[in-house]
Protein backbone atom coordinates (compact mmCIF):
# COMPACT_ATOMS: atom_id res chain seq x y z
CA UNK A 1 0.00 0.00 0.00
CA UNK A 2 3.26 2.41 0.76
CA UNK A 3 3.95 2.09 -2.98
CA UNK A 4 0.36 3.89 -4.14
CA UNK A 5 0.88 7.06 -5.75
CA UNK A 6 -2.07 8.95 -6.32
CA UNK A 7 -1.48 11.49 -8.98
CA UNK A 8 -3.59 14.67 -8.65
CA UNK A 9 -4.03 17.33 -10.85
CA UNK A 10 -5.78 20.10 -9.54
CA UNK A 11 -7.44 21.68 -12.27
CA UNK A 12 -9.89 24.33 -12.06
CA UNK A 13 -11.43 26.52 -9.27
CA UNK A 14 -14.48 28.63 -8.02
CA UNK A 15 -17.76 27.58 -9.04
CA UNK A 16 -19.49 30.18 -7.43
CA UNK A 17 -17.10 33.02 -6.13
CA UNK A 18 -15.46 32.24 -3.29
CA UNK A 19 -12.36 33.65 -1.75
CA UNK A 20 -9.81 30.92 -0.46
CA UNK A 21 -7.36 31.81 2.70
CA UNK A 22 -4.79 32.55 0.12
CA UNK A 23 -6.61 35.18 -1.33
CA UNK A 24 -7.24 37.26 1.68
CA UNK A 25 -4.54 39.79 0.28
CA UNK A 26 -7.35 40.51 -2.71
CA UNK A 27 -9.43 42.33 -0.11
CA UNK A 28 -7.93 46.11 0.15
CA UNK A 29 -7.71 47.89 3.29
CA UNK A 30 -10.01 50.04 2.09
CA UNK A 31 -12.69 47.32 1.34
CA UNK A 32 -11.60 46.16 5.20
CA UNK A 33 -12.79 49.40 6.64
CA UNK A 34 -15.82 49.39 4.40
CA UNK A 35 -16.86 46.11 6.22
CA UNK A 36 -15.46 46.69 9.55
CA UNK A 37 -14.44 42.83 9.70
CA UNK A 38 -11.19 42.51 10.06
CA UNK A 39 -12.20 39.96 13.33
CA UNK A 40 -10.98 36.62 13.26
CA UNK A 41 -12.65 33.50 13.38
CA UNK A 42 -10.50 30.08 14.20
CA UNK A 43 -7.38 32.11 13.08
CA UNK A 44 -9.22 33.60 9.69
CA UNK A 45 -10.52 36.77 8.94
CA UNK A 46 -14.65 36.09 9.65
CA UNK A 47 -15.24 36.79 6.22
CA UNK A 48 -12.77 34.07 4.69
CA UNK A 49 -14.40 32.25 7.92
CA UNK A 50 -18.25 32.91 6.49
CA UNK A 51 -16.53 31.76 2.40
CA UNK A 52 -14.94 28.52 3.49
CA UNK A 53 -17.61 27.14 6.07
CA UNK A 54 -21.29 29.01 5.73
CA UNK A 55 -21.40 30.13 2.23
CA UNK A 56 -21.57 26.35 0.52
CA UNK A 57 -25.52 26.61 1.94
CA UNK A 58 -25.85 30.36 2.16
CA UNK A 59 -24.40 31.69 -0.94
CA UNK A 60 -20.72 33.99 -1.00
CA UNK A 61 -22.81 37.15 -1.30
CA UNK A 62 -25.25 36.00 1.66
CA UNK A 63 -28.08 35.81 -0.19
CA UNK A 64 -28.87 32.60 0.40
CA UNK A 65 -28.98 28.99 -1.57
CA UNK A 66 -29.68 26.01 0.00
CA UNK A 67 -29.76 28.13 3.52
CA UNK A 68 -31.50 31.02 3.91
CA UNK A 69 -30.43 34.80 3.18
CA UNK A 70 -28.10 36.00 6.00
CA UNK A 71 -28.36 39.80 5.67
CA UNK A 72 -28.72 42.87 8.10
CA UNK A 73 -32.63 43.16 7.01
CA UNK A 74 -33.53 39.39 7.30
CA UNK A 75 -32.11 38.55 10.57
CA UNK A 76 -35.13 40.21 12.65
CA UNK A 77 -34.35 37.76 15.36
CA UNK A 78 -32.46 39.02 18.71
CA UNK A 79 -29.04 38.10 18.68
CA UNK A 80 -29.55 35.31 21.33
CA UNK A 81 -31.40 33.26 18.86
CA UNK A 82 -28.80 33.72 16.04
CA UNK A 83 -25.99 32.42 18.70
CA UNK A 84 -28.03 29.51 19.38
CA UNK A 85 -28.91 28.36 15.73
CA UNK A 86 -24.84 28.46 15.08
CA UNK A 87 -23.75 26.77 18.27
CA UNK A 88 -26.26 23.68 18.23
CA UNK A 89 -27.32 23.37 14.29
CA UNK A 90 -30.67 23.26 13.85
CA UNK A 91 -31.83 19.60 14.32
CA UNK A 92 -34.01 18.01 11.51
CA UNK A 93 -32.40 20.95 8.83
CA UNK A 94 -28.97 20.45 7.46
CA UNK A 95 -27.79 24.02 9.45
CA UNK A 96 -25.24 22.15 11.44
CA UNK A 97 -23.87 22.54 14.82
CA UNK A 98 -20.19 24.48 14.95
CA UNK A 99 -20.06 24.86 19.28
CA UNK A 100 -17.62 22.19 18.96
CA UNK A 101 -15.34 24.32 16.86
CA UNK A 102 -16.30 27.94 17.88
CA UNK A 103 -16.02 29.73 20.91
CA UNK A 104 -19.08 31.95 22.42
CA UNK A 105 -16.79 34.75 21.01
CA UNK A 106 -16.18 33.62 17.57
CA UNK A 107 -20.36 33.14 17.61
CA UNK A 108 -20.55 36.79 18.29
CA UNK A 109 -18.29 37.55 15.84
CA UNK A 110 -19.97 35.87 12.65
CA UNK A 111 -23.30 37.05 13.85
CA UNK A 112 -22.17 40.53 13.68
CA UNK A 113 -20.65 39.61 10.39
CA UNK A 114 -23.90 38.52 8.82
CA UNK A 115 -25.51 41.67 10.28
CA UNK A 116 -23.22 43.84 8.53
CA UNK A 117 -24.14 44.83 4.96
CA UNK A 118 -22.47 42.41 2.15
CA UNK A 119 -19.80 43.81 0.19
CA UNK A 120 -19.36 42.85 -3.25
CA UNK A 121 -16.03 43.20 -3.92
CA UNK A 122 -15.44 40.73 -1.32
CA UNK A 123 -17.42 38.10 -2.96
CA UNK A 124 -16.78 39.13 -6.48
CA UNK A 125 -14.16 37.07 -8.83
CA UNK A 126 -13.85 37.14 -12.72
CA UNK A 127 -13.03 34.74 -15.30
CA UNK A 128 -9.72 36.16 -15.10
CA UNK A 129 -9.30 35.23 -11.08
CA UNK A 130 -10.74 31.98 -11.35
CA UNK A 131 -8.14 31.04 -14.09
CA UNK A 132 -5.73 32.77 -12.38
CA UNK A 133 -6.45 30.44 -9.64
CA UNK A 134 -5.59 26.97 -11.52
CA UNK A 135 -2.97 24.97 -9.63
CA UNK A 136 -1.59 21.65 -11.87
CA UNK A 137 0.18 19.24 -9.46
CA UNK A 138 1.01 16.97 -12.22
CA UNK A 139 0.50 17.86 -15.89
CA UNK A 140 -1.64 15.62 -17.46
CA UNK A 141 0.99 14.53 -20.27
CA UNK A 142 2.85 12.87 -17.39
CA UNK A 143 0.17 10.71 -16.17
CA UNK A 144 0.72 7.02 -16.54
CA UNK A 145 -1.30 5.96 -19.60
CA UNK A 146 -2.63 2.65 -17.85
CA UNK A 147 -3.82 2.13 -13.99
CA UNK A 148 -0.86 1.73 -11.92
CA UNK A 149 -3.17 -0.48 -9.37
CA UNK A 150 -4.79 -3.91 -9.61
CA UNK A 151 -8.73 -3.17 -9.05
CA UNK A 152 -11.92 -2.91 -10.12
CA UNK A 153 -12.15 1.39 -11.18
CA UNK A 154 -15.94 0.63 -11.64
CA UNK A 155 -16.04 -0.12 -7.87
CA UNK A 156 -14.26 1.98 -6.28
CA UNK A 157 -15.68 4.20 -2.83
CA UNK A 158 -14.49 7.99 -2.61
CA UNK A 159 -15.04 8.91 1.19
CA UNK A 160 -14.88 12.63 2.32
CA UNK A 161 -13.04 12.94 5.32
CA UNK A 162 -14.18 16.96 5.59
CA UNK A 163 -12.01 17.48 8.96
CA UNK A 164 -8.93 16.02 7.61
CA UNK A 165 -9.24 17.48 4.16
CA UNK A 166 -8.68 14.44 2.35
CA UNK A 167 -10.78 11.46 0.16
CA UNK A 168 -9.84 7.95 1.02
CA UNK A 169 -10.05 5.66 -1.86
CA UNK A 170 -11.95 2.02 -1.11
CA UNK A 171 -11.12 -0.65 -3.25
CA UNK A 172 -14.93 -1.54 -3.26
CA UNK A 173 -14.40 -5.62 -4.22
CA UNK A 174 -12.48 -6.12 -1.29
CA UNK A 175 -12.76 -3.65 1.04
CA UNK A 176 -9.77 -2.31 1.23
CA UNK A 177 -7.89 1.15 1.78
CA UNK A 178 -6.05 2.18 -1.63
CA UNK A 179 -4.79 5.38 -0.24
CA UNK A 180 -5.89 8.82 0.58
CA UNK A 181 -5.84 11.99 -1.67
CA UNK A 182 -5.17 15.55 -0.44
CA UNK A 183 -8.76 17.32 -0.94
CA UNK A 184 -9.68 21.00 -0.57
CA UNK A 185 -10.67 22.78 3.13
CA UNK A 186 -14.31 22.18 2.89
CA UNK A 187 -14.47 18.92 0.61
CA UNK A 188 -17.87 18.01 -0.21
CA UNK A 189 -19.58 15.66 -2.95
CA UNK A 190 -18.16 13.99 -6.12
CA UNK A 191 -19.17 14.08 -9.86
CA UNK A 192 -17.42 11.17 -12.11
CA UNK A 193 -16.47 12.06 -15.84
CA UNK A 194 -20.07 10.79 -17.85
CA UNK A 195 -17.43 8.98 -20.26
CA UNK A 196 -13.93 8.87 -19.06
CA UNK A 197 -13.92 6.26 -15.24
CA UNK A 198 -10.32 7.71 -14.86
CA UNK A 199 -11.35 11.06 -14.12
CA UNK A 200 -13.39 11.44 -10.90
CA UNK A 201 -13.80 15.70 -9.70
CA UNK A 202 -14.25 16.82 -5.77
CA UNK A 203 -16.08 20.01 -5.43
CA UNK A 204 -15.37 21.57 -1.65
CA UNK A 205 -17.73 24.31 -0.13
CA UNK A 206 -14.91 26.30 -0.52
CA UNK A 207 -15.23 26.79 -4.15
CA UNK A 208 -12.26 24.52 -5.03
CA UNK A 209 -12.75 21.81 -7.88
CA UNK A 210 -10.10 19.16 -7.88
CA UNK A 211 -9.87 16.90 -10.55
CA UNK A 212 -8.50 13.45 -9.87
CA UNK A 213 -6.83 10.84 -12.02
CA UNK A 214 -8.23 7.74 -10.61
C1 LIG B 1 -24.91 22.40 5.07
C2 LIG B 1 -25.57 23.66 4.88
C3 LIG B 1 -25.31 24.78 5.85
C4 LIG B 1 -24.09 25.26 6.29
C5 LIG B 1 -22.70 24.76 5.92
C6 LIG B 1 -24.38 26.37 7.16
N1 LIG B 1 -25.72 26.56 7.24
FE1 LIG B 1 -26.67 27.95 8.38
N2 LIG B 1 -28.47 27.18 7.81
C7 LIG B 1 -28.68 26.18 6.89
C8 LIG B 1 -30.09 25.95 6.74
C9 LIG B 1 -30.74 24.96 5.80
C10 LIG B 1 -30.75 26.84 7.61
C11 LIG B 1 -32.26 26.97 7.82
C12 LIG B 1 -32.69 25.97 8.87
C13 LIG B 1 -34.20 26.07 9.10
O1 LIG B 1 -34.93 25.48 8.32
O2 LIG B 1 -34.57 26.80 10.03
C14 LIG B 1 -29.69 27.60 8.27
C15 LIG B 1 -29.94 28.60 9.20
C16 LIG B 1 -28.97 29.45 9.70
C17 LIG B 1 -29.24 30.58 10.55
C18 LIG B 1 -30.61 31.01 11.05
C19 LIG B 1 -31.23 31.93 10.01
C20 LIG B 1 -32.64 32.30 10.35
O3 LIG B 1 -33.11 33.28 9.78
O4 LIG B 1 -33.27 31.60 11.16
C21 LIG B 1 -28.05 31.19 10.80
C22 LIG B 1 -27.81 32.44 11.62
C23 LIG B 1 -27.03 30.42 10.12
N3 LIG B 1 -27.63 29.36 9.46
C24 LIG B 1 -25.69 30.73 10.14
C25 LIG B 1 -24.70 29.91 9.59
C26 LIG B 1 -23.30 30.16 9.72
C27 LIG B 1 -22.71 31.36 10.44
C28 LIG B 1 -22.66 29.14 9.09
C29 LIG B 1 -21.17 28.90 8.99
C30 LIG B 1 -20.42 28.89 10.23
C31 LIG B 1 -23.67 28.27 8.53
N4 LIG B 1 -24.90 28.76 8.86
C32 LIG B 1 -23.40 27.13 7.79
C33 LIG B 1 -27.69 25.49 6.23
C34 LIG B 1 -26.33 25.61 6.45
Amino acid sequence: MKNIRWLLVLLTVLILSACTPGETDRHTEKDEAEEGNSAMVEGKKVQDYYLDSCSGCHSPDRRGATGPALLPGRLTEKDAYYHQVIKDGKPGTIMPPWGAQLNDGEIDTLIQFIRSDASASATKWSEKDIQDSLNIITPEKDLPDQPKQAMNLDNLLLVTEREAQSIAVIDGDHHKLLGKIQASYRAHGYVFHPTKPRWAYNMGRDGWVFKIDL
